[in-house]
């Protein structure tokens, strides 16, 4: 489909969940304050492919991006509560060990670009549309 609508809101805080996008596994997580406050600390100048938290979100509690690692194309882990999340706390890529932070920025490994964002848009406070 070219386009989807996703219900945000049996999403809790903390948790992830993946819908498919154009064939592709689209990930959405609804940020803890932890992980919203460790995004927006980092200093862009350590980042490989710089860009500010606020840059990667529409809203600050909800992060919408393409699951597939830009290194190689594997879909990284980090959307199950007991998958590894790499030494950044946001998903880890375990083809030839990529690191993503909370915001999906590329933070150590082979992988040269953040995960991507699609075209999305909210609908309401709890639902968006992909594409
Ligand atoms: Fe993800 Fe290589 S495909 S690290």
């Amino acid at each position: 489909l070219a386009q989807i609508d996703v219900d945000l809101s049996p999403i809790q805080v903390g948790q992830s969940i993946t819908v498919t996008w154009r064939g592709k596994p689209v990930f959405i997580r609804r940020r803890t304050e932890e992980e919203i406050a460790a995004a927006a600390s980092v200093n862009l100048a350590e980042l490989r492919d710089p860009a500010p938290d606020s840059a990667r979100v529409q809203q600050p509690q909800w992060l919408v991006m393409v699951g597939i690692c830009t290194h190689l194309g594997c879909v990284p882990l980090g959307q199950k509560s007991t998958d590894p999340k790499g030494d950044y706390g946001g998903w880890f890529c375990p083809c030839h060990g990529s690191h993503y932070d909370t915001a999906g920025r590329i933070r150590r490994g082979p992988a040269p670009l953040n995960l991507a964002l699609p075209e999305y848009a909210f609908l309401t406070d709890t639902s968006i549309r992909v594409g």
